[in-house]
């Protein structure tokens, strides 16, 4: 690295090459910039008051030059502190439009690569199921409704036929809302185990003829494990008008089953108890892995444990006496209700083993669905 040492002889001579050892010094110096940090030492450096090079050129060249000599020397000097300034200036502004044109660069804009791919999201199996269900009933002239989760006990009990304290309570499960024993029991608030309770609401809406589906959640007090889950889904249907037989809610059903699970399926009515429903059955359909017969590839069917016979909903003609809390005329119109558990067609359709698989929200097993 340059620095300024002492001249022994003032010649013009000696001078010109003394002063060309520092400007190539200079020039290579100020060249070799390239940053605001940079620049500030090499600033420093030549330009500093104490001991920067020009302060040692006034010391070491000029004050140390003898008389005769120090015109010469002065001018020089004056000449080399100018040239200085301006490589130091120079070198200044090519750093900064150096950072503007980089900046540039960095902000420039390919208009003509591809945009950033967004995955197109899916519905959730259970959702898609649920749609399923209920386009097979719309196109039979369903529509559709919705009602609350959290729930009366008078329209989650009381109205569907559960009277106060009667056991067919105890089979569901029920999640109550603490602090209500001040209200009379039909007001108390609780998590609604089935969707029937829509039916009520349907009907206390609106007179025969009723044809509806209701998909919806619906919570029991039941601890999670492969097949349980606390809360889960149902598709409820109801459907009332004059002339309404037992032969509709097989027929119903059975175009039901075979338009969700193929048209082979059969389907068979089990003798079954809902309050709400009287006569009240199960429906199975014949098992769509083995063909109902019980056996698979010279094995027992596990899908239908090799009984041939898979149970997938409950269903019967509205009870009478329900048609008494939404003041319709049980002499002039009759009906039919069902309701399935919506996880429980997923997984038979999917073949999916563990229930809770519906709720992880785990994309390895939901991009299956896609
Ligand atoms: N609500 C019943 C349950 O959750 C299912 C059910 C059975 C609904 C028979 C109905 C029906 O509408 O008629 O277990």
């Amino acid at each position: 690295m340059y620095s300024v040492s002492k001249l022994a002889d003032f010649s013009p001579a000696a001078l010109d090459s003394a002063a060309r050892e520092l400007k190539s010094a200079l020039e290579d110096e100020a060249a070799a910039v390239s940053g605001e940090g940079e620049w500030k030492a090499l600033r420093d450096r030549w330009m500093a008051r104490k001991n920067g090079i020009l302060t040692q050129l006034n010391d070491q060249w000029l004050k140390a030059a003898p008389a005769p000599a120090k015109r010469d020397v002065g001018q020089r000097v004056n000449e080399l502190k100018k040239l200085v300034e301006e490589h130091i200036d120079s070198a200044s502004a090519r750093i900064s439009t150096s950072g503007t044109a980089s900046r540039l660069e960095q902000e420039r804009v390919d208009v003509t690569l591809p945009g950033t791919r967004r995955k197109i999201g899916i519905e959730h199996p259970l959702v898609r199921t649920m749609n399923e269900i209920i386009a097979v009933f719309k196109a039979m002239g369903y529509s559709v409704a919705e009602g609350p989760e959290v729930e009366t006990d008078y329209y989650n009990f009381e109205s569907l036929n559960f009277p106060p304290n009667h056991p067919a309570r105890d089979t569901q499960d029920t999640l109550i809302i603490s602090g209500q024993q001040g209200k009379p029991l039909r007001e108390r608030l609780l998590l609604r185990t089935h969707t029937s309770p829509v039916q009520i609401r349907t009907m206390e809406k609106q007179p025969p003829p009723v044809r509806v589906v209701v998909p919806g959640r619906v919570h029991r007090a039941d601890t999670a494990d492969a097949t349980h889950s606390p809360i889960f889904h149902q598709v409820e249907g109801l459907a009332v008008d004059s002339n309404i037989t037992f032969c509709d809610l097989k027929g119903t059903l059975d175009q039901a089953a075979k338009a969700m699970f193929g048209s082979s399926v059969r389907t068979r009515f089990y003798p079954s108890f809902f309050p709400f429903t009287e006569p009240s059955a199960d429906m199975q359909i014949s098992c769509f892995k083995c063909g109902g017969s019980g056996r698979l590839d010279g094995a027992k069917c596990g899908m239908c444990k090799a009984s041939g016979w898979i149970e997938i909903l409950g269903s019967g003609m509205v009870d009478p006496n329900v048609y008494g809390f939404v003041g319709y005329d049980a002499k002039k119109y009759s009906g039919f209700a069902f309701g399935m558990g919506v996880e429980r067609i997923a997984i038979l359709k999917y073949g999916i083993d563990d229930i809770q698989l519906f709720y992880q929200g785990d994309v390895r097993f939901l991009e299956q669905f896609a």
